[in-house]
């Protein structure tokens, strides 16, 4: 176990000599002060793991005041608050203001130790989970934020993609295609190539071009003059030009009408671009990153998608395996989600049943990491808030298989809330105060949403 560093604060020079000369005997290293100010500059410089606070210095902040500025600045710090007054009051003001421990004086230095050692023993696990937690992602803390979630996953083919990306991040041209079913994780990968890239300050414009009708596709990719077309008022930037410096991250790409995969092969290969009405050419330095679930090399068969449009944006594919194929990563995501969504929505982390992770690891998941973060998603809402059981996650393996797919793979918002209100309605026999206490939603906002999804409730007679 590496050594814990830990503070004596006491206005007592003969105090902290002595609990400096005990402490560092039993392998802490100690730092100590006479005054609040030397305190204060020492937890500013030094990681400190526990604090031993004295609550009276003579002429000084009040114990209270300190253990505020303290937790305020280093919630990490664990503090042990010493005082010599019996007040109940304090010690529960201390318990308040996240003091760990509390220390009546005259003490004898077993005293100090045991709750040195206590606290020490709290503050060793507290690391340890912290570093299970930090292995279980394979991104950086860094680039978590940028992209706003993590990435996890434990088993050895995930970890080959995350470090694929990484290391295609570092050639800030090369074309990535990404391929892989539904929900695996296609569009996070792409933003942790751009964001561990060198583009990373630049834009990251995604684009999915089966949301856009054919006839305007052509400029929306390329901008167009005002007057090039009846409706083209102004003149407009396309994606491109957009794009310009980042990355232009091309979702469903086996999906591209024909039409405009000649143009963009283009555009690619020559770094220019020229509106539509318009002559001039316009340079642009982008990154081009395609994503598709689809076989593309069948439709290039079918002749649906163009070879050397094909060849022009792989120059590195990155497969993303199907979570079936990856169980492992099942339980790391599991505990994920449970932790991520209960902190969400301000709900007690409940328990795993023993059997879960096996039920799971023998579901197929069509849906794959999304319809896992779904299930989950209900699953908290139908549990008791206990533990979380198989039941719960109403597993269908044969015929209702079909269903599954269709209620929860949608990541839409709308339908979701619907189907969330509806099982709540159901669970609860149609009991409106109750299902508001499942959802986390009052009766009025239930009712609310009552009405605006149409819902119609079937009570339950008892
Ligand atoms: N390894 C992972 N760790 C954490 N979350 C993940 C992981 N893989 C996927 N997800 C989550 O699953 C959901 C789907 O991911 P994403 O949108 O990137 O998938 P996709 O492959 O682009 O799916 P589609 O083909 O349906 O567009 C997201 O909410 C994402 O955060
Ligand atoms: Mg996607």
């Amino acid at each position: 176990m590496e050594s814990l560093n830990v503070l004596v604060l006491d206005d007592e020079v003969g105090i902290t000599e002595k609990l400096e000369r005990h402490l560092t005997r039993k392998g802490f290293t100690v730092f100590t002060a006479n005054r609040t100010s030397e305190a204060f500059e020492i937890v500013r410089k030094h990681s400190i793991d526990i604090a031993l606070l004295d609550f009276m210095i003579p002429n000084d902040l009040n114990g209270i005041e300190v253990l505020k500025r303290i937790k305020a600045a280093h919630p990490a710090t664990e503090v042990i608050m010493v005082s010599g007054q019996e007040d109940i009051d304090i010690v529960i003001e201390a318990q308040r203001q996240g003091a760990i421990d509390f220390v009546r004086k005259p003490f004898n230095f077993h005293e100090i130790l045991f709750a040195i050692e206590r606290t020490g023993k709290y503050v060793h696990l507290l690391n340890k989970l912290q570093t299970v937690e930090d292995q279980k992602s394979l991104i950086s803390r860094e680039l978590e934020n940028m992209i706003e979630r993590d990435f996890i996953g434990t088993s050895p083919v995930i970890k080959k993609v995350v470090d694929m990306a990484m290391r295609v991040a570092r050639d800030k041209d090369a074309s990535v295609l990404i391929t892989g079913e539904n929900g695996t994780g296609k569009e996070i990968i792409a933003r942790i190539i751009h964001y561990a890239s060198e583009r990373k300050k630049k834009i990251f414009v995604p684009v999915n071009s089966t949301a856009i009708p054919d006839t305007l596709i052509e400029s929306e990719f390329f901008g167009h003059k005002k007057g090039a077309f009846t409706d083209a008022k102004e003149d407009k930037k396309g994606f491109f030009e957009m794009a310009n410096g980042g990355t232009l991250f091309l979702d469903e790409i086996a999906d591209m009408p024909f039409s405009i995969q000649a143009k963009l092969l283009r555009a690619m290969e020559e770094r220019k671009i020229t509106r539509l009405g318009s002559s001039v050419e316009i340079a642009v330095d982008i990154r081009i990153i395609s994503a598709t679930n689809k076989d593309i090399e069948k439709l290039i068969e079918e002749e649906k998608f163009r070879l050397d449009l094909y060849h022009r944006i792989n120059t590195f594919i990155i497969n993303i395996p199907p979570l079936r194929k990856r169980p492992e990563d099942i339980e790391p995501l599991l505990n994920h989600f449970v932790t991520d969504l209960c902190h969400k929505k301000k709900l007690t982390v409940p328990e795993l049943d023993k059997n879960l992770i096996a039920q799971l690891k023998r579901y197929p998941f069509p849906g794959n990491v999304r319809e896992l973060r779904n299930m989950v998603e209900r699953a908290l809402i139908l549990s008791d808030g206990k533990t979380l059981s198989p039941d719960d996650f109403a597993l269908k393996f044969d015929e209702g298989h079909q269903e599954q797919k269709q209620s929860f793979t949608s990541l839409n918002l709308d339908q979701n809330e619907k189907l969330l209100i509806e099982t709540a309605l159901r669970e609860t026999g149609g009991n409106q105060i109750k299902a508001g206490e499942l959802l986390g939603i009052s009766r009025d906002a239930l009712k609310h949403r009552i009405k605006k999804h149409g819902i119609t409730i079937q009570r339950v007679i008892e």
